[in-house]
């Protein structure tokens, strides 16, 4: 028995005169009485091997009646291929149905929506774009560890449930165990200290406060994971349950962290120009023209840095009219982000020092009383990539902000316990994974880069 080859180690090592045994599905099928031609895919690259098969095989008769996305073992000897655009292919000497597939097989070759393959999102998977979406989605998954793991950061895992919901009050799903039909009440209001956690729980908004408290360890962590949102905006750059990076740093700021964005962000395009070569072309040619050269300029780019107060400026001056109007305080939209990105910088640009406001408890708070030192690094097309601060590492100022938006001291005491016994500035950042894949691929909606998207009213498969 030979031992199976994957289909890219077969067309990129392989050579004419090998005996390989080859399993996958078949993506094409071109049948004459003299030749049958499959184009078979196991995933492991975008292009299939093209399989020759011809009627001296014992079984040509089921091979030519197999339809598109049938499971086959195929062992064959690889020669030099006639046809254009491959140098190998394999005849065929031997062909295993392992798991038939009928007319009724969804993936047929003509071109779906996006839309229309979300509704088959357990089978969009053995497409071209879905197949080359989820290679690079894996692949770069594995590069931020390296990175990280090249400067010495610690990963740490953060809970998924969480007590505390100050970050994004109002956007938590909850977690109960509580009959939802008969709930325990106390002065009319759910009583959750009888449920499984005997306080309320919900799933993690972001691993950021955590990830604070093992900076204050082992100064550089990051977290990698799902996060989850209840905000019910359906756009394309919004899902309800997402992955996320978040970095801290002890004994940083906020040009340090912008730093390490900036860094972090330009060594993942230049990773995906340089190691995800034939997914990119495919990209680049069937999904965004010109999407190689923007990622190339990109990871050689100098990032720009624009305070909030000139973005704001910046805005009143353009010759375009928002649907919210400009004013210093605006928490900035996705059409100034664009807008910023796209027609001021023509490139990537970080904005720093946003009005407190509109900005979490914790970050760090400037000097001038009416800023915080925060950061969001904005992309062509995409607006809002990564999100991020110095936070607030002074007790008192710290504890009165709190007291400002309303947050308790004693639902967070951990966290302050960090300001209380050998504080650092220290800052950090989230980097939104499937913002991150939509940019490099070109891909337009957030559901699909995400293998099984859950968005409101929807958490199908
Ligand atoms: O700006 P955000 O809300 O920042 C935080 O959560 C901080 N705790 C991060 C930190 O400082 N450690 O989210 C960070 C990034 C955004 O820039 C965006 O890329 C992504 O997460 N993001 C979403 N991606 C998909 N769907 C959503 N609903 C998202 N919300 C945020
Ligand atoms: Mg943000």
């Amino acid at each position: 028995m030979t031992a199976r080859t994957k289909v890219k180690q077969a067309l990129d090592q392989g050579k004419p005169g090998n005996t390989i045994l080859v399993k996958g599905w078949a993506r094409t099928i071109r049948n004459s009485k003299e030749v049958t031609f499959i184009s078979l895919n196991d995933g492991s690259c975008l292009s299939g091997i093209q399989v020759v098969a011809e009627p001296d095989l014992p079984n040509y008769e089921e091979v030519t009646g197999i339809g598109t996305g049938s499971a086959l073992a195929v062992t064959g000897l690889l020669q030099e291929s006639p046809a254009a655009g491959q140098k190998l292919e394999l005849k065929a000497q031997q062909i295993e149905v392992v798991g038939g597939a009928d007319q009724e097989y969804p993936m047929q070759k003509k071109r779906h929506s996006f839309e229309y393959l979300r509704t088959i999102a357990h089978l969009r998977v053995r497409s071209n774009t879905f197949g080359a979406v989820f290679r690079v989605r894996s692949a770069l998954a594995q590069e931020v560890h390296r990175f990280f793991a090249e400067r010495g950061f610690l990963y740490v895992h953060t809970p998924i449930i969480t007590a505390n919901d100050c970050e994004g009050a109002g956007e938590l799903f909850r977690v109960t165990t509580l009959d939802l039909a008969h709930p325990p009440l106390v002065n009319g209001e759910i009583d959750f200290s009888k449920d499984f956690f005997a306080t309320g729980t919900g799933l993690t908004v972001s691993g950021q406060l955590e990830g604070e408290l093992f900076a204050q360890a082992f100064s550089d962590i990051y977290t990698f994971g799902p996060t989850f949102r209840a905000e019910n905006s359906n756009t394309a750059r919004h899902a309800a349950e997402f992955w996320m990076i978040e970095p801290e740093m002890a004994f940083a700021d906020l040009a340090d962290d912008a730093d390490l964005a900036e860094a972090f962000f330009k060594r993942l395009c230049r990773f995906a120009l340089d190691h995800c070569g034939e997914d990119m072309n495919f990209f680049n040619t069937q999904i965004d023209k010109g999407l190689i050269q923007r990622i190339e300029a990109v990871a050689q780019a100098s990032f720009a840095r624009m305070d909030y107060g000139e973005a704001i400026e910046r805005l009143k001056k353009a010759p375009v009219s928002f649907q919210f109007p400009v004013e210093w305080g605006l928490d900035l939209q996705s059409e100034h982000e664009r807008y910023l990105t796209e027609q001021v910088v023509g490139g990537p640009v970080f904005i720093l020092n946003y009005p407190k406001e509109i900005k979490a408890f914790y970050m760090r708070q400037n000097d001038d009383g009416k800023t915080v030192a925060a950061m969001d690094l904005l992309v062509p097309k995409v607006g809002e990539i990564i999100g991020g601060s110095q936070r607030e590492e002074r007790l008192e100022l710290l504890e009165r902000r709190m007291l400002e938006t309303g947050i308790t001291s004693e639902s967070l005491s951990w966290y302050l316990d960090t300001r209380r016994w050998g504080s650092t500035p220290h800052a950090g950042f989230g980097l939104g994974f499937e913002r991150l894949i939509m940019y490099l691929t070109g891909m337009e909606n957030i559901r699909d880069v995400i293998p099984f998207p859950r968005t409101p009213r929807h958490a199908e498969f």
